[in-house]
């Protein structure tokens, strides 16, 4: 049996550099207590094995106020200022994960606010990566997350403002609104900030589906990039299965197939994506 594995099956990169850092500190950290500053990445496995490992996570500035020793690791979504200046405070060490792409953005806006433009985020108002990005650009920011809110927006004629996205915002969406806020009469400096890896996991995947005779997607049943890798091979591939870890394949169902694609959403870990694979193969 062929089998094929996704380049861009699993962890990004920026995902896979914070995880990767808070085994490192374990490795380091000579007894130190080591946090995160919320949960590294949204899988069970992962969290739970660092919890095994001692690493505990704090939910909000409040609880970080309490912490006065130990290593802090800021996440991948980047945090806002606040959060440096309480760890630096307290005297935690800062082991900072922020995806490069992420800290890219903190430091747009900031320049932007100081050059005196307003600051629009386009993305999704609850999510940390955009809560940590409004904290670094100032009160006089504005964040859309669809058409309503784009056409509700309203500045002075000719006011400057500057445009970012969420570094997963989806890109036609991301031009559609811009393109309302461009019609308005403002001077405009557009940033697309969105960052490809998503779109890349999504094509890659479309084109091993249509060519295999089975698909298996791997990801945590309630992570909505995985559910959308899904759809997407389930269209070129009818027999494609969703399983979050090996335990869930009943593998006498490819038996009638002699090539086998393998993706992964971006919050599965390489090890499931190496069980499934090895056993596949073997199988
Ligand atoms: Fe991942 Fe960084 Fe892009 S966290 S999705 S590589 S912005």
């Amino acid at each position: 049996m062929k089998v094929i594995v996704a380049k861009t099956a699993g962890f990004c990169f920026g995902v896979k550099r914070a995880v990767d850092k808070v085994y490192q500190q374990i490795n380091d950290s000579n007894g130190e207590k080591i946090y995160t500053y919320g949960p590294i990445i949204h899988n069970e496995e992962v969290v739970k094995d660092l919890e095994k490992k001692g690493v505990e996570i704090i939910n909000s500035k409040e609880e970080l106020k309490n912490i006065k020793s130990g290593t802090i690791v800021i996440r991948s979504h980047g945090v806002d200022k606040e959060v440096y200046d309480i760890a630096h405070a307290n005297g935690l060490k800062i082991e900072d994960a922020t995806c490069p792409f992420v800290l890219k953005i903190h430091k747009i806006v900031e320049k932007e606010k100081n050059n005196g433009r307003h600051i629009v985020i386009i993305g999704n108002k609850d999510h940390p990566e955009v809560q940590g990005i409004r904290g670094w650009s100032g009160d006089d920011t504005t964040i859309i997350g669809d058409e309503e809110e784009a056409r509700k927006f309203e500045l002075k004629d000719g006011s400057k403002i500057c445009i970012v996205s969420q570094t997963t915002f989806n890109y036609n969406k991301f031009k559609y609104l811009v393109e309302i806020i461009s019609k308005k009469r403002y001077d405009i400096n557009v940033l697309d900030t969105i960052c490809n890896a998503t779109h890349e996991r999504q094509s890659e995947a479309k084109e091993i589906a249509a060519n295999v005779d089975s698909m298996i997607v791997i990801g945590g049943k309630k992570s909505s990039n995985t559910q959308k890798l899904y759809e997407i091979c389930s269209k070129e591939c009818k027999n494609t299965y969703y399983i979050q870890t090996l335990e869930d394949m009943d593998l006498c169902e490819l038996q009638s197939s002699s090539c086998v694609g393998i993706t992964a959403g971006a919050s599965t870990p390489n090890n499931i994506i190496e069980e499934v694979h090895t056993n596949v193969r073997k199988f």
